[in-house]
């Protein structure tokens, strides 16, 4: 009978990627994938450190795994991610009944430590950094995908060290896939059916700039655009600085890049803007956003917040508010500054309560809550070009999916309509999403 392996995985969208290779490594290496813990012979959790909530709900976890590793002192529990990568052995110290932990550049030799934990019952830990070539191998590459969008990897790692930031510390140097790679992926993928692809890096918007032979995101993105039977393309995570002119242009060109951009601002203060090593003014990035607006009148723009950087004062703040309002998003991600080892902001003097934070991290909210509502009710009686990704988890008769802004829609119709794109006309905006009738 073959082995199992249960996967638990936290964080942001490549951390999902990373996942679905683990899995695949696993599978070939002839376990099985079932979905609870407790029927599992190999525990594994991918893990995030961006905040030091998520750092600590994976000691969380771990914990609650103790009493299953009594229960079955075989059992193999290992840990990936940023955090793994972070901590390394310091890991396997401050949990006793770890069996290994395997950093983000060493995700393909897993079966190699899980084996050697069966085998010699030996306790593992492997979080260096590897070169170019080696990275390479670490583009997951997908034969098979079922679904009707699919995410593909074009860069890894950041070169950007905002001062906040764990990223650069836990995912190495930037490293960008050969677009060759990239482009044979997207046309396999697209022959087996999916329709939407969402290119991923931690900033895409530098993919290739390493290399004097390699085309630019805009030109992958024009390339990408050319192929036969691919209907929508989209991107996360950019940077505003390195967002060019031909990359801005392309939302005008390009017929099947969907009308939102996820354009991450952090802070609308210029002072906290420097702190930040952001390497942008606030006005940089309104320059920007104006020739958005021009070149794609529709565009939907979402974003990342961060309250209570270090010394940042009610007037800072003010100017992110009004950031919120000028610029207009349909969504904003909002995060509480949390302290993260070895970034410089750390260091920083703060003089700022936990109560005068959290102040302004519920006003933000508030106002956002307001932009964003006002932003979606002004969907509502218009038509709406949607591609059905499957049935609706709200009614057993509805189908959902989703518009080219990237907001989910729910309406009657038959799941057949599954990867298509379908009129439909929106009669209510809901927080998290909307509902339709089919024309
Ligand atoms: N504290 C709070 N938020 C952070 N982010 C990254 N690092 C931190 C931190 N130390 C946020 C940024 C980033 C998003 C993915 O997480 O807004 O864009
Ligand atoms: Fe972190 Fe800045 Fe890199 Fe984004 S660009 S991953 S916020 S260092």
């Amino acid at each position: 009978m073959s082995k199992k392996f249960f996967l638990e995985t936290f964080g942001c969208q490549m951390n999902i990627v990373d996942s679905e290779q683990i899995a695949a490594l696993m599978i070939a290496a002839g376990y099985l994938q079932v979905d609870s813990a407790k029927q599992a012979d190999l525990i594994l959790l991918n893990t995030c450190s961006v905040r030091d909530k998520a750092e600590r709900k994976v000691y969380g976890h771990l914990g609650r795994f103790k009493p299953l590793k009594e229960e079955r002192p075989n059992l193999i529990i290992g840990v990936g991610g940023c955090v793994a990568q972070q901590e390394g052995e310091k890991m396997l110290a401050k949990v006793p009944f770890l069996n290994l932990v395997f950093g983000t550049h060493n995700i393909h030799r897993l079966p190699e430590l899980v084996q050697q934990a069966e085998e010699k019952r030996k306790r593992g830990s492997v979080t260096e950094f590897h070169d170019r070539d080696t990275r390479l191998n670490l583009f997951p590459e997908r034969t098979v995908q079922e679904s009707v969008n699919s995410f593909v990897t074009v860069m890894q790692g950041c070169d950007n060290f905002c001062s906040y930031c764990i990223v650069p510390h836990v995912r190495g140097r930037e490293i960008s896939r050969p677009s060759d790679e990239v482009i044979a992926e997207v046309k396999t993928l697209v022959q087996q059916g999916v329709s939407e692809i969402t290119l991923l890096g931690q900033n895409v918007n530098s993919y290739g700039g390493k290399d004097d032979n390699e085309i630019s995101f805009a030109q992958l993105l024009q390339r990408l655009n050319d192929i036969n039977g691919l209907q929508r393309l989209r991107f996360a995570t950019s940077h505003p600085k390195d967002m060019t002119n031909e990359l801005i242009d392309c939302f005008g060109t390009l017929d099947k890049l969907c009308h939102h951009i996820h354009l991450p601002f952090q802070a609308g203060s210029d002072r906290i803007l420097k702190l930040m090593n952001r390497g942008y003014t606030r006005n940089d990035y309104l320059a920007k956003v104006k020739r958005l607006k021009e070149v794609c009148p529709d565009i939907r723009m979402t974003t990342d917040i961060i309250v209570g950087f270090p010394g940042e004062d009610e007037e800072d703040f003010q100017a992110t508010l009004d950031m919120v309002e000028q610029v207009g998003y349909a969504d904003a991600y909002t995060f509480l500054y949390s302290p993260r080892v070895e970034t410089a902001a750390a260091k920083m003097e703060d003089n700022q309560s936990a109560h005068q934070k959290q102040q302004r991290f519920d006003r933000l909210l508030e106002l956002q809550h307001k932009v964003s509502t006002s932003i979606w009710q002004s969907d509502i009686d218009e038509v709406v070009d949607v591609l059905v990704e499957g049935k609706s988890k709200r009614e057993e008769s509805q189908v959902f999916g989703r518009t080219p802004s990237n907001r989910i829609v729910n309406f009657a119709g038959s799941t057949d309509l599954i990867g298509k794109i379908v009129k439909v006309k929106i009669n209510a905006a809901y927080r998290n999403a909307h509902v339709g009738d089919l024309i």
